[in-house]
């Protein structure tokens, strides 16, 4: 078994460059990867947690998908180990689901002498992870919404290991059951290289994410599945130019859906809560567009885009969402009037630098201050801003954009919907 695990650090390695060179093909493809990747038949961890390689699921994930000593964003690691990220440093990856580092980062502001704390585990989905030091979260011991128990939250509670949810030349499917059929998986199904399946194939759905009423999950039963396409290269410095994640919605296979599945009551239908899968409309579709940033009302369609603030598409047709998911800022075009608000326009998926896993920061009236990122050693120094991160870590939790994208007193990004400032 051991010779197996080095075989998988090549495996790895090599995929890294498979990814650079645009091929998204390595470990799971799309689908079941190598079963030794994740199990060992003799020695598995201690405790025997279904035959895996670590002491729980995520354990498990995380033996590939975190590694000590990333210096940047690197590939398919969306956590960053403590050592990386010293006090003063944020976590390193950027990918659009979010850095799970955010959770280990607590930071306190003292503000005209009373001191409060923004303890890590709000930044987002406390994973359970015992040989990586995730925990659970001690706030929310259930999914706000809905009854999903903390304690259980797992890479897996959302991922399907074995990724059995796939998407065929007529749509999507889950695996074969007994006496049945299903198309086999070729390949992911994730970016925007990704292959269109010929009948008789299948790819995988996004990101092996769970679906199609899996209920396999006890405590859930996942609603549709979740349409997107990323680019090939998604884990990336948006300093210069945007990964642009093409979210579709058709049908019942919406994010809010997806996301409704443990927070049942955060969905708007029934609810009094902010619209989700919901036409943005002309109005609000048309402050999107010329929105630049506080007080600049000048934008155009073509050029309106950006990923702090995405938006669903009113489609589910994969070429469509191919040609739109860009990480080189050749497709900028903001939604039309059919295009949906969703989660995922305010949330990111894993974690962020903020409060509730949110893209922006809405603790404050203001993002940018005195046009800087604010931060304990910028000047003014305006604690509530700062909020006890240095101005650089305020910049890498908006993934590294330049203050100069915004106002020189930028207020929070739902203006970019509603104008409000
Ligand atoms: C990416 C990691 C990963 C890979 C690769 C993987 N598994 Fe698993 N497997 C898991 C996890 C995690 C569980 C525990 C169930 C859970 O928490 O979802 C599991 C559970 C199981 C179980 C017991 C529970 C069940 O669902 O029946 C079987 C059997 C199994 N895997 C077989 C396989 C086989 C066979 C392969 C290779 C074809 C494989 N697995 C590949 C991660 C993986
Ligand atoms: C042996 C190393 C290894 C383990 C263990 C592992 N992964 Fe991965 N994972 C990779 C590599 C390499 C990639 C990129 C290439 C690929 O997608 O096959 C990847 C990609 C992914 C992707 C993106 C795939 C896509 O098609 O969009 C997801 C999601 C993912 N992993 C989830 C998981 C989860 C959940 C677990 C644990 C149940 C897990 N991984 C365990 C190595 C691993
Ligand atoms: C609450 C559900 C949820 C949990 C828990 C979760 N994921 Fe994800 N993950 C998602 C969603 C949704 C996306 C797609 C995000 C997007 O494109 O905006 C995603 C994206 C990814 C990706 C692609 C890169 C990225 O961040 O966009 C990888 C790799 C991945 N997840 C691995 C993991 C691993 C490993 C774990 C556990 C440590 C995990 N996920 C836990 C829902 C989840
Ligand atoms: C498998 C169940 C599950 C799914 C699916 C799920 N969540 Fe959660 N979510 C939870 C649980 C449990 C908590 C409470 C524990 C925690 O905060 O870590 C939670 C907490 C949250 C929080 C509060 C985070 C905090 O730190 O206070 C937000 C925001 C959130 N979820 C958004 C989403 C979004 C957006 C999606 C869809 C992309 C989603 N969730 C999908 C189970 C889920
Ligand atoms: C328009 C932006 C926006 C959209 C869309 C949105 N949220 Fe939120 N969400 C927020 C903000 C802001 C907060 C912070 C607390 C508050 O204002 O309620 C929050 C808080 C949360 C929390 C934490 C609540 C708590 O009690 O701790 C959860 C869970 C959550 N959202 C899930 C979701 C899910 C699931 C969806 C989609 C069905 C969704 N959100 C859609 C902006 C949004
Ligand atoms: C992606 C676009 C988008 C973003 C970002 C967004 N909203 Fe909205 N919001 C909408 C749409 C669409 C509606 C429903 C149509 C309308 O009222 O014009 C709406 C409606 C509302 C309403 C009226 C609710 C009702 O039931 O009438 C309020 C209040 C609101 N949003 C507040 C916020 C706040 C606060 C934020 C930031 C946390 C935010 N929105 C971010 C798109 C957005």
């Amino acid at each position: 078994m051991k010779t197996l695990r080095i075989g998988f650090v090549f495996l790895a390695a090599a995929s890294l460059m498979l990814l650079a060179g645009g091929t998204a093909e390595a470990f799971h493809s799309g689908g079941v990867a190598e079963c030794g990747g994740c199990h060992s038949m003799h020695t598995p961890k201690a405790g025997g947690y279904s035959l895996l390689i670590g002491s729980d699921p995520s354990s498990t994930c995380l033996s590939c998908h975190m590694h000590a000593g990333d210096t940047g964003p690197s590939s398919y690691h969306i956590a960053t180990a403590d050592a990386d990220m010293p006090v003063g440093v944020a976590p390193l990856q950027r990918t659009p689901g979010g850095d799970f580092g955010w959770l280990r980062k607590t930071y306190t502001i003292t503000v005209r002498g009373t001191t409060t704390t923004e303890w890590g585990q709000t930044h987002g989905h406390n994973i359970v992870a015992v040989d990586t030091v995730f925990a659970a979260d001690t706030d929310n011991t259930t999914s706000p919404g809905g009854t999903f128990p903390g304690s259980q939250m797992s890479c897996t509670s959302c991922h399907d290991p074995h990724g059995r949810v796939r998407r065929n030349s007529t749509g999507y499917a889950t695996g074969a059951a007994l006496g049945g059929k299903a198309d086999p998986i070729i390949a992911s199904g994730s970016y925007n290289n990704s292959p269109i399946p010929a009948a008789g194939q299948a790819v995988g759905a996004y990101r092996l994410l769970r679906g199609l009423n899996d209920a396999s999950v006890p405590g859930v039963v996942f609603q549709g599945v979740g349409i997107a396409i990323a680019p090939s290269s998604y884990n990336r410095t948006e300093a210069t130019t945007m990964t642009r994640v093409a979210y579709g919605a058709t049908g019942i296979n919406t994010w809010g859906n997806w996301c409704a599945s443990c927070h049942q009551d955060m969905h708007s239908s029934g609810n009094y809560v902010h619209p989700v899968d919901q036409s943005l409309g002309t109005n609000v579709a048309n402050v999107y567009n010329a929105y630049v940033a506080s007080g600049d009302f000048t934008g155009v369609a073509a050029s309106s885009f950006t990923s702090l603030v995405p938006f669903a598409e009113n489609t589910g047709d994969i070429a469509t969402l191919q040609a739109h998911a860009k990480n080189d800022n050749s497709y900028m075009n903001g939604p039309g009037t059919s295009d949906k608000v969703t989660c995922l326009s305010c949330h990111r998926a894993h974690a962020s630098g903020w409060p509730e896993a949110l893209r922006w920061n809405m603790e404050g009236e203001f993002m940018v201050y005195n046009s800087l990122w604010p931060g304990t050693d910028t000047t003014p120094t305006v604690p509530q801003f700062a909020r006890g991160r240095l101005g650089a870590e305020t910049q890498a939790a908006y993934y590294d954009r330049p203050v100069t994208q915004f106002a020189s007193y930028q207020r929070v990004l739902c203006n970019k919907c509603h104008a409000k400032d």
